[in-house]
């Protein structure tokens, strides 16, 4: 694929992703928490964020995944892309969630479906607290209304790779969020 380009760079991500530790440090003061990495684009994300947590604290992981995947970064999935579970679990976590803060960590809030699917999964082992960190946020493309508590960057409708996002699983591992241009 040519010519991505760089959207966010990795010094603006590093700043971010330590506000967003404090931010955290600060809420759960004294307390312990759980990140619960939805697998695979949360994993760099979530090992930044972490380090920056000033907390006791401990991991786990959960994997989902939607049913087809888009053909194309820019075109919908073909049919189904409703609000009635299109999201099935892969992967559950390890660990009891129960009477614990718990912060799922999510590359990005899109739709929203997937988020909304764990939130309801996940409140039913009634946590103690239950907050989302989600590294980018595309607003207007929400289906489900839905907000992240800890969120790094708002970005327009552009189909972004790097930094733990893939397109069909390349570029998880390039330093900066780049945008996969428009054919
Ligand atoms: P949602 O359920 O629509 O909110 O989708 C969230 C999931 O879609 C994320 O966890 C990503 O895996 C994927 N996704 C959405 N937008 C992008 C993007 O721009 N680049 C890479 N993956 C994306
Ligand atoms: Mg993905």
């Amino acid at each position: 694929m040519a010519d991505l380009k760089v959207l966010i760079t990795r010094a603006e991500i590093a700043k971010r992703v330590s506000e967003l530790g404090a931010d955290i440090t600060r809420d759960f003061a004294g307390q312990s928490v759980i990140f619960v990495g939805v697998l695979k684009g949360a994993a760099i994300f979530l090992s930044d964020l972490a380090r920056q947590v000033k907390l006791d604290s401990t991991f786990d992981f959960i994997g989902v995944s939607s049913y087809g995947n888009r053909p194309s970064p820019h075109q919908e999935l073909k049919s189904g892309w409703d609000s009635t579970g299109e999201v099935r679990l892969t992967k559950d976590v390890d660990q009891s969630m129960k009477d614990k803060n718990v912060i799922v960590v999510e590359d990005i809030l899109d739709t929203g479906l997937t988020l909304t699917y764990l939130k309801k999964l996940l409140m039913a082992r009634q946590p103690r607290t239950l907050k989302i960190a989600a590294l980018l946020d595309k607003p207007s493309r929400r289906k489900l209304p839905l907000e992240g508590d800890y969120v790094g960057f708002k970005i327009p409708d552009e189909f972004v790779v790097g930094y733990g996002l893939d397109y069909a699983e390349r570029y998880r591992n390039l330093a900066d969020i780049c945008v996969v241009p428009r054919e």
